[in-house]
């Protein structure tokens, strides 16, 4: 770790005032309307005024706190900031942008801190609902001081799965497809619409695993730790680390067979 930076606890005590703040401007722009203000990749993958407001408001506040970070935001992408000190700030400003566009409450302000590369500390803040995750690398992940366990399930045909669709229609085919093939073993699957809340709901069974071809930094960071650190198996396909071409979030015991199948099912393929 680079001998400057501070220890991951601090680091979340800033995520988590952030976010909390970031999360009331998404809530309170929620009230007052919403609208689409862009398309991105595909004419679904829309961007709200919200999107970017929240994702300014959080650069500004690091900035005020630690100007000489550097950020990557799913808006605004890597900004302008240092990276000398080792730290990076990754941030969704929000995670389900759908669901916020039609007022479903199930979206998300999710930042993260990385030193030298490795996230160690991460908050995940449901914008409706005020749910607040946070983890830090070694300390645990937790939920409104309650210490988090992922699932005890021991059985793939038990196991309540969830999932996520990319916004290319190509790609969401081939999802599609690996999702037909996927249902008919295991007990069901979620799609909620928020990948970083997701992986939250793994972190407490609340579902049993999670996967999902497609993620970016900005969905996968703070989830992603806070998964893993309530002992959640976090990784890509075949020893290959979580990423863009797969992620999947497994229990132990649920690992290797949903690993095995999603491989069969060349679920980190397609477009
Ligand atoms: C999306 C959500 C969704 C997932 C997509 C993400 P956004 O993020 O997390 O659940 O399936 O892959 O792109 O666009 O709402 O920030
Ligand atoms: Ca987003």
């Amino acid at each position: 770790m680079t001998r400057s930076a501070p220890a991951p606890a601090e680091l979340l005590t800033i995520a988590i005032d952030v976010a909390r703040q970031a999360a009331a401007t998404a809530h309170r722009m929620r009230a007052e309307g919403v609208s689409v203000a862009a398309t991105k990749s595909t004419v679904t993958d829309v961007v709200t005024a919200a999107d970017r407001a929240v994702e300014r408001q959080v650069l500004d506040a690091l900035h005020r706190v630690r100007p000489d970070d550097a950020v990557l935001g799913e808006e605004y992408g890597a900004g302008a900031g240092g990276t000398a000190n080792g730290v990076r700030w990754i941030v969704d400003p929000i995670d389900g942008t759908v669901n916020y566009l039609y007022g479903l409450p199930y979206c998300a302000v999710s930042l993260a801190a990385e030193v030298d590369g490795e996230v160690v500390a991460g908050v995940v803040r449901n914008v409706f609902t005020g749910e607040e995750w946070t983890a830090t690398a070694g300390g645990g992940a937790w939920r409104d001081g309650r210490r988090l366990n992922c699932s005890t399930e021991v059985e793939l045909g038990q196991a309540l799965i969830a999932t996520g669709f990319g916004y290319d229609p190509a790609r969401r085919s081939h999802q599609a497809r690996v999702v037909a093939e996927l249902i008919p073993h295991v007990r069901d699957i979620r799609r909620l619409g928020a990948a970083a809340l997701d992986l939250c709901l793994a972190a407490e069974g609340r579902v049993d695993a999670y996967y999902e071809k497609g993620l970016a930094a900005w969905d996968l960071a703070a989830g992603g730790l806070v998964a893993a650190e309530a002992g959640l198996r976090v990784s890509g396909l075949r020893g290959l680390p979580p990423g863009p071409d797969l992620v999947i979030a497994a229990p132990p015991a649920l690992y290797a067979p949903l690993h095995d199948r999603l491989a069969d099912l060349d679920a980190s393929g397609g477009p």
